[in-house]
């Protein structure tokens, strides 16, 4: 059958999608892109935030209607949002004909087969299963670059997010079917290699009994073919002395770390149920800018927090002042129902929480100005990512830049170049997102 597949939400969402559409594949069916010809449309759903819930609801419902108008006979619904609203879904959107839960993303051959014989089909595994898929995914993100994911849920359970209610507590998966994944990835051109959970650095705790995720680091290291490693969701208090060793000395391990720190006031990180103190996070990016002195370190920040008063918004403010990251995402607070946070006293006004992330963004845009400017000049690794319609400008990112949240480099260049090339590059200029560059050598692959 002809199948279109919608995939919403996170990352760590996207390799569920790949791995589905591998089953679909693998069982004879066609991925299509046309919503006309769709005989079968998956829509893979988010439900982190109320924008997010909001974007998967209006897209079922789209779907929904193409199912009532066109040839589509069948609508699954998969994610997030499906596991928190079953019920809801089903109620409210008759149209859809199938619903799996964030733990029975395997059975979608079997839910399209129980359509097709006049079944609802409906499954709901245990939330703490881990489904063992042994498949080549289908890559959806250029060929050159994925994400590979390395455990499933989370238990650090702050007091703002609704993961571990939809995602499970926290399950690694194990080695040797990482490799496996990722050796299928790197046969199939795969070049960098994005490493993803909703939390990286505890990897291993709950299955070999201590983190072992510097060993496995090693061991990726190791497949051919793969030739950038960057580590994203390393929750600060986490961070070993190993796991900073290894990105030290394995050349393919990019020096780039992202450390979700959501706050710096001490308050609002105790209330948000944090582990670390600001003069802990302090410490622990001291001593990763010590240790690997070109480190780049992304992170993402909440603000209107329930009870972030002026003082705490200040002192978060001038925290990333003096941090200076060079890569910074700031979110408004969601009020989630079901989470410990929802029901907190003194929730902030939604234009209070806009303000208060604008102010940020904007000491972070003249920071990563300054950031850029020092990048004139430095010869650079670039992945190139493709070409844009001007004549002869290419695109690509640097060690610097994970794929859609950072920036990129732009690169006129008369010489053929295919996405997937690492070539060496000299930035002859800089905005505060994104770099200019010259190729200044020939291109290594
Ligand atoms: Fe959304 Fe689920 Fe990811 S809630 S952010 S798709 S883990």
């Amino acid at each position: 059958m002809n199948i279109l597949f919608v995939s919403l939400g996170c990352d760590k969402n996207l390799v569920d999608s790949e791995v589905m559409l591998g089953l679909l594949k693998d069982s004879g069916h066609t991925l299509t892109n046309d919503e006309e010809m769709a005989e079968v449309i998956v829509v893979n759903t988010c439900s982190f935030i109320h924008d997010a819930k909001e974007e998967s609801i209006t897209t079922i419902l789209e779907m929904a209607e193409l199912k009532k108008e066109g040839r589509c006979k069948i609508l699954i619904v998969t994610g997030c949002l499906a596991q928190r609203y079953q019920a809801e879904i089903l109620e409210e959107i008759p149209e859809v004909d199938a619903i799996l839960g964030t733990s029975s993303y395997h059975r979608i051959r079997e839910a399209i087969d129980e359509v097709l014989d006049g079944r609802k089909s409906i499954h709901f595994d245990s939330i703490d299963d881990l489904p063992k898929v042994d498949i080549s995914r289908v890559v959806t993100t250029g060929g050159y670059v994925s994400y590979l994911k390395i455990a499933e849920g989370c238990d650090k359970h702050c007091t703002y997010c609704i993961i571990p209610k939809i995602r499970g507590n926290y399950r690694s998966f194990p080695k040797e079917d990482i490799l496996r994944d990722a050796g299928r990835l790197a046969g199939a051109g795969v070049r960098e290699l994005n490493i993803v959970a909703q939390e990286t650095t505890m990897y291993g705790k709950d299955l070999y009994g201590r983190k072992v995720f510097h060993e496995l680091l090693r061991d990726l290291c190791k497949i051919e073919g793969i030739q950038w490693i960057r580590i994203l969701y390393c929750y600060p208090e986490e961070i070993t002395d190993e796991l900073i060793r290894v990105i030290k000395s394995e050349s393919k391990i990019c020096n780039y770390l992202d450390i979700p720190i959501q706050h710096a006031s001490d308050t609002i990180l105790k209330k948000m149920g944090r582990r670390t103190n600001c003069q802990e996070l302090i410490s622990i990016i001291q001593k990763l800018r010590q240790e690997i002195p070109d480190i780049a370190l992304r992170t993402t920040l909440i603000t209107g927090f329930p009870g972030e008063t002026q003082k705490d918004h200040e002192a978060l403010v001038s925290f990333v002042q003096k941090i200076r990251f060079d890569r910074l995402g700031v979110f408004t607070y969601s009020r989630e129902e079901d989470t410990p946070a929802a029901d907190m006293e003194d929730q902030i006004d939604e234009v209070v929480k806009i303000s208060r992330k604008d102010e940020l963004m904007q000491v972070q845009q003249k920071i990563a100005f300054e950031l850029a400017q020092k990048m004139i000049g430095k010869e650079v690794e670039v992945l190139v990512e493709g070409k844009l319609p001007e004549d002869n400008v290419y695109i690509g990112r640097t060690y610097k830049d994970a794929p859609d949240v950072d920036g990129y480099i732009f690169i006129s260049n008369t010489k053929e170049l295919s996405s997937g090339d690492i070539i060496h590059v000299k930035v002859v200029g800089a905005n505060e997102y994104d770099l200019i560059g010259e190729i200044n050598d020939e291109f290594t692959e």
